[in-house]
């Protein structure tokens, strides 16, 4: 894994909005796979800036989801549908038709999950994943014990990411128990990874990736069986790491 420490979140966003618009331009038929919370917001605003200033286009480009919540319709502020449109795609001239995320409202849950995996499929997998990570070592929703072996599927909510989670909702209740989310053997079929990561708060999160055991108790800890990942994160992220 290639470590890219940087002094704070501004720059954490500038060095992974850098590196990816520029595969984009590299490769306009790009898919990328995007992720939400709150880590992601600057590197996305860094993409908008850039759009409109470089004109880098996603005319041609599709974008893949991690995951969403079960039960939370489209308009829902806090679905992360809502959140994708709001904090990059209306901003972007990407696609809406080309910008995928599970249906957490679908009827049909399990055909949702496998209908999405087909998708991933049909795009030819994806490019470039943007990755945050949860202070329990979440990936996308999949919570500690979750097989590295799994796909898209519907996940419960561990009780330590509804209440991180509960700052984006009006009351701990109202954050949704279930979500649907990209398995870890998706994402690991990932081309390449970017992990982003700031602040104090995700610096044991961060110690465990680098240097602990792969294991499934730490899910983030399967990106060590990756071949191209890059973690860029902020001295406070990286604190608990003396040798960078
Ligand atoms: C959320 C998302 C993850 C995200 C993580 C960290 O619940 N499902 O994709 O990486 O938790 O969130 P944040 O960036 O807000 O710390």
């Amino acid at each position: 894994m290639k470590i890219i420490k940087v002094s704070n979140s501004t720059e954490m966003a500038k060095t992974a909005g850098e590196m990816i618009a520029e595969k984009v331009r590299a490769n306009p038929e790009i898919v990328l796979g995007l992720a939400t919370g709150g880590t992601p917001i600057g590197t996305y605003q860094y993409l908008i800036e850039d759009h409109k200033e470089n004109g880098t286009s996603y005319s041609k480009a599709s974008s893949v989801n991690l995951d969403e919540y079960i039960g939370l319709p489209k308009t829902d502020p806090n679905s992360y549908y809502f959140f994708m449109k709001t904090n990059l795609f209306d901003h972007l001239d990407i696609s809406p038709e080309r910008t995928f995320i599970p249906d957490g409202t679908a009827d049909d849950l399990e055909a949702e999950c496998t209908n999405y995996e087909k998708r991933i499929a049909e795009l030819g997998g994806v490019d470039l994943q943007l990755l945050g990570i949860g202070r329990n070592g979440h990936i996308a929703f999949n919570e500690p014990g979750t097989s590295f072996d799994s796909r898209t599927q519907i996940v419960s909510l561990a009780e330590e990411t509804i209440t991180d989670n509960a700052r984006f909702f009006s009351s701990p209740e109202e954050v949704p128990t279930k979500a649907i989310s990209m398995g870890i053997a998706t994402i690991l079929e990932s081309k390449e990874i970017i992990l982003l990561a700031n602040g104090k708060s995700k610096a044991e999160a961060l110690h465990s990736l680098i240097k602990g055991e792969v294991t499934e108790d730490f899910p983030a800890s399967a990106l060590q069986r990756h071949g191209n990942v890059t973690i860029i994160a902020d001295e406070d992220a990286l604190s608990l790491i003396n040798d960078i």
